[in-house]
């Protein structure tokens, strides 16, 4: 036992520290300690490269990391030797919706929806298909329940993969750039969507390239380059107040290419 489960301590809902991560000799990430409280929306920022994918595939154990810890849900775990067992649990609680929106193509939208329900929850079939109903009512896509992907567009497909990750009713959703394969007039349907979701209190990571979603929607920010955190603080402040120089000549360079977009 960890000494501050010893103590009840007061801690957060998912932390990992000191996260090590190597492809070969490329040394990815190079010790990210990084946090999330529960209610909090925490966006991730950064040039391409700089390992934010290969953070959130390390903490969700798509991507074994070469050092670190995790803690989440009050279970501490080194990340070199939990159990294949213990990341199955650990898993159950973690929600994902990456880029690409990989739905099951012979499936409506209403069976992607349910199809983890029955699967990986043996939720019975009347009361998944409930759920499922539910989830498609939230994201705006109830009328396009019985449509196939292949009858959906790139933001409907996004929001029935949004619809899927909250239905399992995980404690955290990790984004990896949930709007980056869209046209610009499909985005803002699947930022209104997680709006929603950050003002009911969901937990949610969000890698994004959206600077005006991580100013409104994310409670922090975080921003990293070269495998390292190199800033993180409030959002306001962020965006507001940069405390380093390299956040700066970032936020200057994505805005200038808004402006020019
Ligand atoms: N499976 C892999 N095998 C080898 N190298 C990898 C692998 N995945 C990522 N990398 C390398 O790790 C580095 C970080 O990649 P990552 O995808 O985490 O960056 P990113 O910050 O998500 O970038 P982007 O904004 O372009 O999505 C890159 O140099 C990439 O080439
Ligand atoms: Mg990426």
């Amino acid at each position: 036992m960890e000494w501050h489960q010893a103590c009840g301590m007061v801690q957060n809902m998912l932390e990992v520290k000191n996260l090590h991560k190597k492809f070969g000799s490329n040394e990815v990430l190079k010790g990210i300690d990084f946090q999330i409280d529960k209610g909090e929306v925490v966006a991730v920022i950064g040039p391409s490269g700089s390992g934010k994918t290969t953070l959130l595939r390390c903490i969700s154990f798509l991507e074994r990391a070469d050092q670190g810890t995790i803690t989440f849900e009050g279970l501490h775990y080194d990340m070199q030797h939990i159990t294949s067992k213990e990341i199955r649990k650990l898993r159950l609680g973690m929600g994902f919706v990456f880029q690409g929106f990989h739905l099951f193509r012979n499936m409506t939208a209403l069976g992607n929806v349910m199809e983890g329900l029955v699967t990986a929850r043996k939720v019975p079939k009347a009361a998944a298909k409930k759920t499922a109903w539910e989830m498609l009512r939230k994201v705006g896509m109830e009328d396009r329940a019985m449509y196939y992907p292949d009858q959906l567009s790139g933001g409907q497909q996004q929001r029935v993969a949004i619809a899927r990750a909250i239905a399992l009713n995980p404690q955290v959703i990790l984004f990896d750039e949930p709007t980056s394969a869209l046209d610009p007039e499909l985005t803002g349907e699947v930022l209104d969507v997680m709006r929603t979701l950050a003002k009911e209190g969901t937990t949610m990571v969000v890698v994004t390239h959206e600077m005006r979603f991580a100013m409104e929607a994310a409670s922090r920010v975080v921003f990293m380059e070269g495998g390292l955190v190199v800033e993180e603080a409030s959002s306001a402040a962020l965006f507001s107040d940069p405390k380093e120089e390299r956040t700066r000549q970032f936020l200057r360079r994505t805005i200038a290419d808004y402006d020019r977009g």
